[in-house]
Parts: structure tokens; C-alpha cells; sequence
């Protein structure tokens, strides 16, 4: 069973890393609805070094964030070194932890060695996690170094509760598991037994992720697998609601939509991503088809405020 440990409160529902979707105000968002901590999408490792300010971006905490966890992704052991140290000099106390993503299916990611790649090799996954332990010595960082895995890449061959242990060994303070194979992508059901299996081999906190779509879901998981803290990923869209547990009125929804929308302006993001968010916020409103038509279409925050106005007048209809 696994315990919770001193940076990660027990029972506490997280917001998951989502490449594309898991920004700064995405993040603020969910923080701000009870999310004990928020993930940033992945970063590359590689990208960090050759030190492209657009992947710096991607790990820049907004003033408006007290701390985040920074997910890394790559192959090479002295690369994490690297991008570890470098980046807990540039967050500083706003770091919270370096994840290691070790579960990304993406064939251009996998082809080189990272993401779930490494769940066929449990040696260098070993040696990632003690070379980010290694950078993070030497910029003077002691912040959790953890890992996010799924149950193994080809379908029917898990490995997640031995490979669990082997991280463990080489100092992974917590795990992430997401209950599908690599394979699967994110189809099928999510195997939360999984879940439970790791949970049983490790005594570091295993957060458990996949196919939690509400609140109560996340409290289902947490009694069905003992896992110490969930994460959500998909359950988030347009529902910020899923960690506290609230159940929002069409009024509060149009409200939190116009709210992100301001934080996307605010913290420079492109406007293109309001587009996705309105087909989830507008999601079962009067007139949601029409809505997102026009939401396409919109360019500018003002553009889409206005259109969070046409949204009110239609369900005052
Ligand atoms: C659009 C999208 C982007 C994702 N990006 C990442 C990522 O950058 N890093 C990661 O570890 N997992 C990523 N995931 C996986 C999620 O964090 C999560 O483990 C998975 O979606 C299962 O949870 P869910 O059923 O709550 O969506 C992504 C998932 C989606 C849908």
C-alpha cells in the first residue's frame, strides 16, 4: 500500500500533464478549484539544452502560480543531469518536482529512446531518475524527482509493478500510473487494478491516473486501488469543477470560460486555444452547436467574450 509522503497530501486530486493543453492559465484554472498541484506538459530535454526560449516557456511558472511540477521527457541520462539543475536554478522555490515522463505513446517521442519507451528498459530509467537526483544536488534543489508511467507497452505485457520497484530503488519518490498500455493510446478502459498492483509493490505514494471524470470518481479510485493522490487529465475539460467536487450553475460555467479566456491574454498564450475550451465550457448549453461554430471563428479575447455574452443571452431565451 502506498503512503503518502510529506510534500503530497494524502487523498489530494492533481492536474495531470497534457502537451497542448496543460498552460499557465490552464493551470491556474485548476489550482484555483482545488488542485493541490499542476504539471506542466512535457518538456524536452534535448529542446532545454539547445535552449530554445519556447520550451523555456514551457516551464515558466506564471507570477499567478505558488509552485509547479515540471514533467521532462528524453533519453539521455547526462541530459536530464542538465535540465534538472538548470531548471530548479530558474524556478527556484516554485519548483515543486521533476516528473519523468515515462509514458508518452507518441511514436516521435518513443522512436528515440523516450516516453514510454523506457518501460523496456528499466536500467537507463533507473539512471534518468539518479542523474536528475544528481542535478539537483548540484544547483543545491532538494524538490521530489518522480516518475509517470503506464502499464507497459505492448498490450497484455505489464510490467508497471516490477518496473515500479526498480524506480523506487533508484530514489523515484512517487509514481504516476496510468492504467492503459502504450498500445492503447487512450482507448479501451483504463486498468485502475493496475494501479492497485503498483500500489501493492512500492512504499513511495503511487497517484493513480486514467478514466477519472468526476470527483467521486477520484474518491472510487483512491478506495479501489490505495493509491495516495489521483490525477485528471481529460476530466478537466470544461470542468475545472472535477477537483472540488462542486457542480457548477451555466452561470459559473460562462464565468470560468470568460476567466480563462482572460488568463490566456494575460499569460501570452495563443488565443487558438479558447477555441477547444469553448467546445468544452459550452458543452450541453441552448444553442452549443451554434456557439462552437462561431467559436472557430473568433481571434481575440474580446472576440470570445463576446461571444461568452451571445452564450447568456441564449440560454436567457
Ligand atoms: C491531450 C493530452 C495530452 C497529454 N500530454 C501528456 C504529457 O505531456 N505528459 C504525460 O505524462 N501525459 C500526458 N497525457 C496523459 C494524461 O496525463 C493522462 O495520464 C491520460 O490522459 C489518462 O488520464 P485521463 O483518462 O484522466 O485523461 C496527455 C493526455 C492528453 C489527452
Amino acid at each position: 500500500m502506498s503512503e503518502p509522503a510529506s510534500w503530497l497530501t494524502s487523498g489530494s486530486l492533481l492536474m495531470a500533464p497534457m502537451a497542448g493543453v496543460s498552460d499557465a492559465a490552464y493551470r491556474i484554472v485548476a489550482r484555483a478549484h482545488g488542485a493541490q498541484l499542476a504539471y506542466s506538459e512535457m518538456v524536452s530535454v534535448a529542446g532545454l539544452h539547445y535552449g530554445s526560449d519556447k520550451t523555456w516557456e514551457l516551464v515558466a511558472p506564471h507570477d499567478a502560480e505558488p509552485t509547479l511540477a515540471v514533467q521532462l521527457f528524453g533519453s539521455e541520462p547526462a541530459q536530464f543531469r542538465e535540465a534538472a539543475a538548470a531548471v530548479a536554478r530558474r524556478l527556484g522555490s516554485r519548483l515543486a518536482l521533476i516528473d519523468v515522463n515515462m509514458a508518452c505513446p507518441v511514436p516521435k517521442v518513443t522512436k528515440n529512446g523516450a516516453g514510454s519507451a523506457l518501460l523496456d528498459d528499466p536500467t537507463r530509467a533507473s539512471e534518468i531518475l539518479r542523474a536528475c537526483h544528481a542535478g539537483l544536488d548540484d544547483a543545491g534543489s532538494c524538490v521530489p524527482v518522480t516518475a509517470k508511467i503506464r502499464r507497459g507497452r505492448r498490450m497484455g505485457e505489464e510490467v508497471a509493478p516490477e518496473f515500479s520497484q526498480a524506480l523506487e530503488a533508484a530514489g523515484a519518490e512517487a509514481i504516476a500510473v496510468h492504467g492503459r498500455f502504450a498500445k492503447q493510446l487512450y482507448h479501451g478502459e483504463a486498468d485502475w487494478g493496475c494501479v492497485r498492483r503498483v500500489a501493492d509493490a512500492v512504499s513511495i505514494p503511487v497517484i493513480g491516473s486514467g478514466d477519472v471524470y468526476s470527483h467521486d470518481d477520484a474518491l472510487r479510485m483512491m478506495g479501489e486501488t490505495g493509491c495516495a493522490a489521483v490525477m485528471v487529465a481529460r476530466g478537466t475539460y470544461g470542468n475545472p469543477w472535477v477537483f472540488s467536487g462542486e457542480v457548477p450553475t451555466l452561470e459559473q460555467r460562462l464565468q470560468t470560460f470568460a476567466d480563462h479566456v482572460r488568463l490566456l491574454e494575460a499569460t501570452g498564450a495563443h488565443m487558438a486555444r479558447a477555441r477547444s475550451l469553448a467546445g468544452w465550457y459550452f458543452k450541453g448549453m441552448p444553442g452549443a452547436a451554434r456557439l462552437r461554430g462561431e467559436a472557430v471563428r473568433c481571434n481575440t479575447a474580446g472576440e470570445f467574450l463576446a461571444l461568452v455574452d451571445k452564450a447568456h443571452l441564449s440560454a436567457e431565451a
